[in-house]
């Protein structure tokens, strides 16, 4: 029997069981008789007899399938495959579309969007009659925007990803998805590979839908929603393409229902415990920074608060295990062929909370408990980790007095500990209209500066935090050098990167002073990142600040600069963030139209 359905039956509340279960969506169909009549009539249109679903609990089914959106292409597929598995326990499917968030396409970022998609989900859960929901996702910031939107809805709730798309070969080698690209785009630069080549490895590196498959934003992310116990056991990692994500579709339209039943909610599962396993996970992975920003956020519509110095805390006694790209060598596929996440929690159970609630309606140690690695390359055992340390190492100091973070797995050891001179790029365009000047003042030695980059400055958080290794020092043999943002980094991404910088310049954090030639430290074992410049001359340059002005006037965008928290409260809004527990569990009152 496969191993997620194995653990999934619990005994099942009997038929008779349901008509007194206090089915939310009873309020739009068996309440005030006139709204009933409504509600049924509109049923009735898409050929649904109240026969057929009275008693049924009604399962949302929101599916950020688009064609702007080639990560999420297969989850059509996979939500007739949900709906067979809820009709099957005796519920009622109900799909419904949300913005879906691209990677590929959106500029300036998806990460933009991850709030509108949030209150998209939440408020149509919160207006329409579902008492239990499906969330499809699969692209990085789809899986943190539903949990986020879910969690504040606070209905039943499981979540399902649509897989990593299926390796390319090129030239009798894997290719993985991002990390490649920016490999290869540097040969192109540097001259050790030629156009032609570029081209064909375009038409080699993507071959199906399906998610990155390297441990980038969309799978680290799909990892931890399985660790939070969002998920079913075993599922997130494997392929797009593979049949077996069907069944567990189907598996996932089986157990909404019960969940429903159970009356279990996202307070009950997302708990600071939860989270922590989340973030052991996170650093056993080698994921990716764009998890910290996205865990805060998560946490934060539950009223928990989850400060940078816990994932340190945390990072410093977790062991990281997985040799994936980009911060080692596998793809997804070999990773979900020895165990998946199960296999790493197996690892790391001793340092796990077990107890916590997950969807399957048992605690975490149920997952894990015959879960082990089957390929101890790719997995590896605590006893031979591949750094006894976690991934990520988060950092503070008077350049981010709020806090920065670096993947210290894909960063040069020999940059870890580095004090050199600024060169200062005062906004993205700035950057790329010099970073190929071949007379660009740098060498192996400086630290290259990106300002104006954070959530509030583009706006959007965009990945710009991979500042490119200027030609000029690619020609020398180069390939590293320390660079620092307050903008994220791409998850397939690699290199010494201090990103997330807070406050950000737009703010007016200490980014925003940095002027060429001062010297900046980087030491990543101490935890620290400084700007060594005398409090006076800082305070006179702070003086002569102004903030940049927005383009932006009115809509979406303007309303982001407005209430945008920064990188360290994980971007929300400040509006959507619970401010005490009362604010967190009110649930408006059902209006009807009269
Ligand atoms: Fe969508 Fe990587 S671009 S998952």
């Amino acid at each position: 029997m496969l191993r997620w359905v194995e653990n999934i039956r619990n005994p099942i509340p009997s038929p008779e069981m349901v008509p007194q279960m206090p089915l939310r969506s009873r309020e739009w169909f068996a309440g005030r008789e006139e709204l009933a009549f409504q509600h049924r009539s509109a049923l009735r249109s898409m050929g649904l007899d109240p026969d057929f679903y009275a008693n049924k609990p009604v399962i949302g089914i929101a599916n950020s399938w688009s064609d702007l959106n080639n990560c999420n292409h297969n989850l059509r597929q996979l939500a007739e495959a949900v709906k067979r598995g809820v009709l099957a326990a005796g519920g009622l499917p109900l799909e419904f579309p949300t913005i879906s968030l691209g990677e590929e396409f959106m500029k300036p970022s998806a990460m933009l969007y991850r709030n509108l998609m949030a209150m998209d989900v939440e408020e149509t859960l919160r207006s329409n009659p579902v008492d239990g929901v499906v969330l499809l996702c699969n692209c990085d910031k789809t899986t943190p925007a539903q949990l986020m939107g879910a969690a504040s809805a606070n209905l039943p709730t499981i979540q399902l990803n649509g897989g990593a798309r299926s390796v390319g070969n090129w030239r009798g080698q894997p290719v993985g998805s991002g990390t490649d690209i920016w490999r290869y785009w540097d040969a192109v630069r540097a001259g050790q590979i030629t156009r032609e080549d570029w081209s064909d490895l375009e038409a080699s590196i993507s071959c199906s839908a399906g998610a990155c498959n390297t441990m980038g934003t969309a799978s680290t992310m799909t990892s931890l929603s399985e660790a939070l116990g969002m998920m079913l056991p075993g599922i997130s990692s494997l392929p797009a393409t593979d049949a077996r994500r069907l069944t567990a579709a189907e598996a996932t339209g089986r157990r909404i229902v019960d969940l429903v039943l159970e009356d279990l909610r996202p307070t009950d599962i997302l708990t600071p415990l939860a989270f922590d396993n989340a973030i052991r996970l996170l650093m056993a992975l080698g994921g990716s920074t764009n998890a910290v920003v996205h865990l805060i956020a998560i946490a934060g519509r539950l009223n928990i608060t989850l400060p940078l110095s816990r994932f340190d805390e945390l990072s410093r006694t977790t062991p990281w295990l997985v040799n994936l790209s980009p911060s080692g060598k596998f793809l997804m596929d070999e990773f979900h062929a020895a165990g998946g996440v199960p296999a790493v929690m197996s690892e790391i159970k001793h340092l796990l909370n077990l107890k916590c609630k997950t969807v399957t309606g048992q605690p975490l140690e149920a997952s894990v408990a015959r879960a082990r690695s089957f390929n101890k390359e790719v997995i590896r055992p605590t006893a031979t980790p591949l750094s006894p340390q976690g991934a990520i190492a988060t950092l503070s100091g008077t350049l981010a007095p709020q806090g920065a973070v670096i993947k210290a797995s894909a960063a040069t050891p020999a940059l870890m500990v580095h004090r050199g001179p600024a060169f200062v790029f005062h906004n993205y365009e700035d950057m790329l209209q010099r970073i190929n000047d071949p007379d660009l003042p740098v060498d192996g030695n400086s630290v290259l500066v990106l300002q104006n980059a954070g959530p509030k400055g583009v706006p959007g958080f965009p990945e710009w935090g991979m500042i490119p290794v200027p030609q000029k020092l690619l020609e020398q043999g180069i390939t590293d050098l320390v660079r620092i943002s307050d903008s994220r980094m791409s998850g397939t991404s690699f290199g010494t990167v201090v990103l997330h910088v807070a406050p950000e310049a737009a703010a007016g954090g200490p980014l925003a002073l940095v002027q060429n030639g001062d010297l900046i430290e980087l030491n990543v074992p101490e935890r620290r990142v400084d700007l060594l410049v005398e409090p006076a001359e800082l305070e006179r340059r702070r003086t002569a600040w102004r903030p940049p002005v927005s383009a932006h006037l009115r809509g979406y965008p303007r309303l982001y600069i407005d209430h945008v928290l920064q990188a360290d409260e994980g971007c929300d809004f400040d509006f959507l963030r619970p401010r005490n527990a009362a604010e967190q569990q009110f649930v408006p009152p059902l209006v009807g139209r009269s």
